[in-house]
């Protein structure tokens, strides 16, 4: 097996090699780093493990570097690391661990490369190669990682009921794999992962969360968000999402599967955009859909409402998967409550005021917005497609228009509550508020022109209406 290592890996490798040689204990790259290497996907961190004490090894390496880098380890791990430039280097013993049923504290002993390959995830992740004198270079595969990258499966060295026993995240780690190389999960492999998916609640939510998270960032993240669902995975780290299966009829009066509906718009969305956020936001834009769903007699199924709903569901989510509960959370907020405005933009007749209005609250998220609800689109018909495109190209088109005339991109009023004060002589209060909002929506409603002058003599209108005269 030929593996194509850049020269500076080349050296990095070297260095090891001859430092683990002075030491006398064996050495091995392994893991995630051969994986890529042999797909020939891009690396990042590599994974070396010795016969012998990983932080001895790291620090004798270190020793070869000038000038030497620093050395980070963790003795109750007995694990350490070394940094040159971007290539992350990681140095750990041998070891057999065997894990405790109840928590994730594995007992740790030291044990042979076989012992080491052993307890590893899947076969491809279990990959070594020798970096030792005798036979440098050399793949040891003792699982047949090779021919399942060939194949591309994904499946367990050991019996997958042991390896998911011993970590239950592996489950979420095979479907994430799955989702990222594109690869399939071995059917027995994959049974296990729907016998054991309770499991998964000893595992701690930042664990699951970067995992969701990777499966989001994937090319087509509909790969790995239908398997949690299939695998039941989903039903226990996102209930919500499984609520969106399923197609009711009544009198012969069907709606669309929103799951699958959610799975094609974040495929669609990721063609154009790898923020995490974004695709978040596909993934939730529906969420408030079965909470507001009725059957309308004469009429067919409603969702009235179901941005709003969706919207107010966005923090709890974000809160049970401890996603960052900041502005990214009210990004994705944002856009699920928005998500229907521009479509009503697309009807005929729309004032400048509606398009005002958008722009407005959808703020610099505008593009993000319009991004999503083009991904939204996912009827079969090419046709309507077409037509669906074009119209918010309209859209769009109107919107620009808008924004020359009135610049009210990232707009702020051109009187704030400051100047109501001071002018009026006002604490903070009430009467503050009423000019404020006043000012504002005469400029979105095109009443008033967006400029100073405008808004100062409409505050002066306003306020004379409130009694109140400038001090
Ligand atoms: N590993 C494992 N079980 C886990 C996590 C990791 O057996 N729950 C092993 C695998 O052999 C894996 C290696 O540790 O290849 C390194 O783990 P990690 O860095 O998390 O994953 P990578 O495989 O390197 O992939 P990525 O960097 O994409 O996460």
């Amino acid at each position: 097996m030929h593996i194509n290592y850049s020269d500076k890996e080349l050296l990095v490798l070297k260095k090891i090699s001859k430092a683990a040689q002075e030491l006398n204990v064996p050495v091995f790259l392994i893991g995630g780093f051969v994986r890529d290497k042999v797909i020939g996907r891009a690396t990042k961190d590599a994974d070396i493990v010795c016969l012998g004490d990983g932080i001895v090894l790291a620090n004798k390496v270190a020793e070869k570097f000038h000038p030497k880098p620093y050395v980070a380890f963790f003795k109750n791990f007995g694990t350490a690391q070394i940094k040159l430039d971007e290539f992350e280097i990681e140095f750990v013993g041998a070891r057999k661990e065997s894990y405790n049923y109840e928590s994730r504290n594995p007992l740790v002993e030291a044990g042979s490369l076989e012992d080491d390959q052993n307890r590893r995830d899947f076969t491809i992740n279990a990959l070594a190669v020798s970096l030792n004198e005798k036979d440098y270079g050399e793949l040891i595969d003792p699982f047949n990682g090779l021919h399942d990258i060939e194949q591309k499966i994904i499946q367990t060295p050991l019996d997958p009921l042991q390896t998911f026993s011993d970590d239950p995240l592996r489950m979420m780690r095979a479907i994430r794999f799955a989702a990222q190389l594109n690869f399939s999960i071995e059917a027995k492999t994959f049974q296990a992962i729907i016998d054991n998916a309770e499991r998964i609640k000893i595992v701690s939510q930042e664990r699951i969360s970067d995992e969701l998270n990777k499966i989001m960032l994937s090319s087509k993240p509909s790969v790995g968000l239908d398997l949690l669902s299939s695998s039941g995975l989903m039903q226990i780290v996102f209930p919500q999402m499984m609520a969106l299966h399923g197609a009711e009829y009544v009198d012969g009066l069907g709606h669309k599967d929103n799951f699958y509906h959610t799975l094609q718009v974040i495929d669609n969305i990721c063609i154009h955009t790898n923020d995490l956020w974004l695709r978040w936001a596909a993934l939730l834009h529906d969420i408030g859909k079965p909470a507001t769903k009725r059957f309308e007699e004469g009429h067919g199924w409603t969702f009235h409402g179901h941005e709003v709903v969706g919207a107010r569901m966005v923090p709890k989510i974000f809160g049970k998967l401890k996603l960052p509960m900041n502005e990214k959370m009210k990004f994705v907020q944002k856009l699920v409550e928005l998500h229907l405005r521009p479509i009503s933009l697309t009807k005929e007749n729309i004032t400048d005021s509606a398009v005002r209005r958008l722009l407005f609250d959808a703020g610099e998220d505008i593009d993000a917005l319009m991004m999503l609800c083009e991904a939204d689109i996912t009827s079969k018909n090419k046709q309507k497609v077409k037509r669906y495109l074009q119209n918010f190209e309209l859209v769009r088109e109107r919107m620009k228009e808008v924004e020359e005339k009135d610049h009210l991109r990232n707009w702020q009023p051109p009187i704030t509550g400051e100047m109501i004060m001071q002018t009026f002589g006002l604490a903070p209060s009430k009467n503050v508020g009423i000019i404020k909002d006043s000012i504002r929506e005469a400029i979105l409603d095109g009443i008033i022109p967006n400029s100073y002058e405008a808004a100062h003599q409409f505050m002066l209108q306003k306020a004379a209406e409130l009694n109140l005269l400038p001090v």
